[in-house]
């Protein structure tokens, strides 16, 4: 029996010996002290061993029990230690490897101008709404006083829907929207696609305005063109010169263009192609809101008055970076979309 349990001790070290994992070290403990395991069928048979050899035959089984056990802890921890690095080495990661850039878009010219704009009149304390981009021709036209088979009607280039809807060709219906819904007094912007029949290296079939109008008792002529100057040396430089040109819109009387100094001579003109020539750059159509918009809203023109303009984004973003085709905003080159 005492050679028996040297052998079962010597087998279990080998064992052990070749168990690199925990599964292995935990199949080597129930092989030898497991319920049918080799050292326990041998503390099972203690009770045949004669009563005088017992105590010596005792202490022998639980030494080397004992022997067994702490060295199956020691594989344990062996085999614990073995595993932890071999994950530690798959999961290694290398920080001095160069990173993957992330490749990061940007606005479109055309939304950053938008943007820009759109900011200086909330920084003057308008607030913004928007209306759709397909109208019905009351909206579009009627209620801004172009009359039916009116010539000014073709001076839009309309592109139509079926169904009688029209692809709106400007924001103004956009005041027709706010002031049958609200009262003045009110300041509001609107932004967003227009649409017309029409393109070249100037214009677009899709292109964009922001329309501004302001609606209280009292309001002159003197505050459009202190809030137009404003805002157009805001986007264009402090001493840009402005003037106001004569003009006409069905919606508006009287109607103004705005001009701006040309940056390309500096407002002398001469052989200047920016300008033309003429030392100017029409920026926007505006005007005081004519009295029979505010009949068709049912506004009182004898009490209310009110500016309204139009500015068409594509234009100012091609001035400010003097885009000679329009279409490039929309072809979508990198190239040239990466320059903004
Ligand atoms: N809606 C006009 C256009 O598209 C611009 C404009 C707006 C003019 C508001 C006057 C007042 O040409």
């Amino acid at each position: 029996m005492k050679q028996e349990l040297e052998e079962i001790r010597a087998a279990a070290i080998a064992a052990l010996a070749s168990a690199a994992t925990e599964d292995a070290v935990e199949d080597v403990r129930v092989n030898y002290l497991g319920r049918k395991g080799r050292l326990t069928g041998v503390l099972r048979g203690m009770r045949d061993v004669s009563p005088d050899e017992r105590p010596l035959m005792g202490a022998l089984v639980n030494r080397i029990k004992d022997e067994v056990e702490s060295a199956i802890a020691e594989a344990l921890t062996k085999a614990r230690a073995i595993e932890r690095s071999r994950r530690v080495e798959s999961e290694r990661i290398d920080v001095s490897v160069p990173g993957r850039r992330a490749i990061l878009g940007h606005a479109h010219p055309l939304t950053q101008v938008t943007r820009e704009l759109v900011d200086v009149f909330v920084g003057l304390g308008f607030s913004v709404a928007e209306g759709p981009e397909i109208e019905d021709d009351y909206h579009n036209f009627e209620a801004l006083n172009f009359p039916h088979d009116h010539p000014a009607r073709d001076m839009q280039d309309t592109l139509f829907v079926e169904g009688g809807w029209v692809m709106r060709t400007h924001t103004s219906p956009v005041q027709i929207r706010v002031m049958e819904s609200e009262q003045p007094p009110f300041m509001v912007i609107a932004t967003g696609a227009t649409y017309r029949h029409d393109s070249d290296a100037t214009h677009s079939p899709m292109f964009h305005q922001i329309e501004g109008f302001m609606v209280d008792r009292g309001v002159t002529f003197a505050d459009l063109k202190g809030v137009l100057t404003r805002a157009v040396r805001e986007l264009f430089g402090a001493d840009r010169a402005v003037r106001l040109r004569p003009s006409f819109f069905p919606f508006t009387e009287p109607s103004a263009e705005l001009d701006i100094g040309c940056f390309g001579c500096g407002g002398r003109g001469g052989a200047c192609r920016l300008c033309k020539g003429t030392g100017w750059i029409e920026v926007l159509g505006s005007g005081m809101i004519d009295p029979n918009v505010f009949r068709a809203v049912g506004y009182d023109p004898e009490e209310y008055s009110g500016f309204a303009f139009g500015i068409g984004i594509e234009r100012i973003a091609m001035l400010k970076y003097q885009i000679d085709d329009i279409r490039r905003f929309f072809a979508n080159d990198l190239r040239f979309l990466k320059q903004f």
